[in-house]
């Protein structure tokens, strides 16, 4: 199968190649999705097997209006408040499902249904071409990290989709945060992402609870997919939580050892270490500013893709402070990490 790009101009034909039950993925704030109509269950199907998603991980459905009611079994209270402080945007919200609306494999056997309203202008065109909501899970293959570029999609999903529409590098390059409303204890976060627990509580005047394994750690998860390993390139990836002379002393055991690998770091970082790539033994890749976690969320998968294509042995990444968006860069990188350093040297295999 031919992989057709689109742009702003050829999006009605994308969105009628949706609606005939092809796959095309499509570019959000977040990352690419990988879309298909929600209610066709063969379309969704293909989906699940093109990903090699485990059929347990129910999807999210992104949809083009902040009106959901004829999507859900009812609208919880604490719904419109969020709606319109964040939709369009990167918040991803739990409902009751309603019976017969979706293909029963978007949830996955679950009685509540995920929607979100991404913040991409050419992706509600998209929608709206296609006539009615689309799933959208990331469109990488599962267990890789997330796209951020077309040209990624493209890298993993090249003959297997009819098409990718190319809206560009997406702005904040971790996934959406996924609150759950049908909770009886109160709204949780399954999933940490760009908008936060205290962004929510400002708008709601109550406490959002973050729910287990949408921490850093990695116990057990709510949201299903937070269980499986994800976001990882071939290589072991070392989470650099330590000083300066952590990242000294472990690069000089690497060098002494012959071995090689890449640094995904802050500016200031790569300056300090004084890294220079030569013969392909260090290579570096920026995180931008230490004090911008946008940046380094913007950078984090694509920093990552970018060695998995390098020959080198281990990836060092640099650990951020847990605050703003820096709270989902962590979750993303603990999860695709190896091993913590200095804490787990000890355990290390270098
Ligand atoms: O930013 C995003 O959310 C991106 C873009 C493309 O919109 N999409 C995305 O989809 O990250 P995916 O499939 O890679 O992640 C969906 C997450 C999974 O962790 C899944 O388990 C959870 O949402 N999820 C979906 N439906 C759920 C439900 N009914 N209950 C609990 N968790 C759910
Ligand atoms: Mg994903």
């Amino acid at each position: 199968m031919e992989t057709k790009l689109f742009t702003e101009d050829s999006i009605k034909e994308a969105g009628e190649l949706l609606r005939q039950g092809e796959l095309i993925a499509f570019p959000t704030e977040t990352v690419y999705g990988l879309g298909a109509v929600a209610s066709c269950d063969e379309s969704v199907r293909e989906v699940y097997r093109v990903k090699g998603r485990p059929s347990d991980n129910p999807l999210i459905v992104h949809v083009a209006e902040k009106d959901i009611s004829a999507y859900v079994e009812h609208v919880p209270e604490l719904a419109a408040p969020l709606i319109e402080a964040f939709w369009p945007g990167p918040l991803t919200l739990i409902f009751p499902a309603k019976e017969g609306v979706f293909a029963p494999t978007v949830t996955a056997g679950h009685s509540t249904v995920a929607l979100r309203m991404p913040d991409q202008p050419l992706t509600l065109r998209l929608i709206e071409a296609c006539g009615s909501p689309i799933v959208g899970p990331s469109a990488n293959l599962s267990g890789k990290p997330s796209p951020t570029t077309a040209s990624h999609v493209y890298h993993d999903m090249q003959g297997k989709i009819a098409g990718i529409v190319d809206g560009g590098t997406t702005h904040i390059g971790v996934e959406s945060t996924v609150l759950d409303l049908t909770d009886s204890l109160g709204p949780v976060i399954l999933r940490p992402g760009a908008i936060t627990a205290e962004d929510m509580e400002l708008v709601l005047q109550q406490p959002i609870r973050v729910g287990k394994g949408s921490g850093n750690g990695a116990d057990a998860p709510k949201a299903p997919g937070m269980k499986y390993r994800h976001y990882s390139p071939k290589q072991p990836v070392i989470l650099m939580e330590g000083t300066l002379s952590d990242w000294s002393r472990l690069l000089a055991e690497l060098v002494q050892k012959g071995r090689t690998f890449g640094i995904l770091a802050s500016e200031e970082t790569i300056a300090q270490l004084q890294v220079e790539p030569s013969a392909g033994q260090k290579t570096v890749y920026s995180l931008g500013r230490r004090d911008e976690p946008l940046q380094a969320s913007h950078h984090l998968y694509a920093g990552l893709r970018y060695f998995d294509e390098q020959d080198v042995d281990f990836i060092l990444a640099e650990a951020y402070p847990i605050q703003g968006v820096g709270g989902a860069f962590m979750n993303r990188l603990t999860k695709a990490s190896t091993w913590r350093y200095p804490e787990e040297a000890a355990k290390m295999h270098v």
